[in-house]
């Protein structure tokens, strides 16, 4: 919901930008910080939703760890302030050169997702006489019912190391010396909306922690990944119910003593706190077809264009007038530059501001050079 003053700000701005809502991001950290609190579950941070500097700080200042997924990102968190000893890196495809930058910072963990990575960093560990501690990423083939893009969690995603191979990876673990087992770790899918999801992942993690104990490994740490859906369809429902979430855990987690819970929550963190901010550049009238176009396009906000995900569109120049329907694209070469089709708006006019709600996650760090663009801009509410 934006204000009046709001609305003026952007008028005076050059667009496209995005435009942050950092007083909601500090709430929605809030309220997840204090859901987990009960349960006294922790947070890491999944950079990759956002690495823009300013949300960084409020996540880092809240106290989660952070999730990373490249050496990029290692190094981003370090930057930022985040204690190495809160830093995880996950990822299929870690090149020694990451695991080398990761091994000279120290982090708390590496989420492994095969038996060669295991014995890769073994040796990389052994050549800086270190010991790396790792968790080991397992593909639970549980199914998030989500989008079949961004789902991870299935035994033919790439993901992780699948059931079959556990064997291998305790026989690689136990002739390891520069690794230390913490924990196990898991990250089934993106967008997940129906939480009955989670209560098959907790009874797969339940499974898997009882194995590895059987084995003669302390499991310490149950890393659950993240997940959570937001309401695209509804932004102004903008935290999402950490409550609700964090109580499936509780309930269904077998937790021993001394055991840790971790999570990994990306977009439900900073998923509604930010909207594209664009101009209409031109309208066209075609005979089947009226065409809004921004000056925003798939290399500001590339979703709609990779996974047909839905953001809700608003002009905020117009009231309720005469309604017409409009396919709202942008200026680049694709077809599949488009925001949404057949969407209902008020009559619109040149110069007309469009915001395209619900793009904190996954937005910004998504957009791409294509066609030789600016790059784009942030714009952040008064501080809190
Ligand atoms: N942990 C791991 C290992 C992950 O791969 C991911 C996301 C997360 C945590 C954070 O997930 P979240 O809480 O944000 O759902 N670009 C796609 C989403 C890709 C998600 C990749 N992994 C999109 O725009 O929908």
């Amino acid at each position: 919901m934006f204000s009046n003053k709001d609305i003026s700000r952007f008028a005076n701005l050059e667009t496209p930008f995005y435009y942050y809502d950092l007083n909601l991001l500090q709430n929605t950290l809030n309220a997840c910080a204090n859901a987990a609190k009960l349960y006294n579950f922790h947070v890491h941070y999944a950079l990759k939703a956002n690495f823009n500097p300013a949300v960084l700080k409020k996540v880092k200042a809240i106290g989660f760890g952070a999730d990373c997924v490249s050496g990029g990102e290692v190094n981003r968190a370090i930057e930022t302030g985040f204690n190495p000893k809160q830093v995880v890196f996950a990822g299929v495809g870690k090149s020694d050169k990451e695991i080398n930058l990761a091994l000279d910072q120290d982090i708390f963990c590496f989420n492994v997702e095969s038996v060669q990575e295991l014995e890769v960093i073994n040796e990389l560990a052994g050549k800086k006489g270190k010991i790396a501690k790792i968790a080991i990423r397992i593909n639970p083939n549980v199914d998030a019912h989500t989008h079949h893009n961004i789902t991870t969690g299935l035994d033919e995603n790439k993901f992780g190391v699948n059931s079959w191979d556990l064997p291998k990876c305790v026989e690689t673990l136990k002739v390891s010396e520069h690794l230390e087992f913490l924990g196990i770790h898991f990250h089934i899918g993106s967008q997940i909306t129906n939480l009955d999801v989670y209560k098959n992942l907790c009874v797969r993690v339940n499974e898997f922690a009882i194995w590895f104990e059987e084995r003669g490994f302390n499991v310490k740490i149950l890393n659950v990944g993240g997940g959570l859906g937001i309401d695209y369809h509804n932004p102004e429902q903008q935290i999402p119910d950490f409550d609700a979430y964090f109580k499936i855990f509780s309930e269904f987690l077998e937790v021993k003593a001394g055991q840790e819970v971790h999570f990994e929550l990306g977009r439900a963190l900073v998923g509604q706190c930010a909207s594209l901010i664009s101009r209409v550049l031109y309208i066209k009238n075609g005979k089947k077809k009226n065409f809004v176009v921004l000056d925003a396009g798939m290399t500001e906000l590339m979703r709609p264009a990779l996974y047909q995900a839905y953001h809700k569109i608003e002009n905020l120049s117009r009231g309720n007038q005469t309604t017409l329907k409009y396919d709202i694209v942008g200026p680049i070469c694709e077809s599949t530059d488009c925001f949404g089709k057949e969407v209902e708006q008020p009559e619109s006019f040149r110069g007309d501001l469009y915001a395209i709600r619900s793009a904190g996650a996954y937005g910004e760090v998504m957009a791409s050079k294509y066609n030789l663009r600016d790059e784009i801009r942030s714009v952040y509410s008064e501080e809190a």
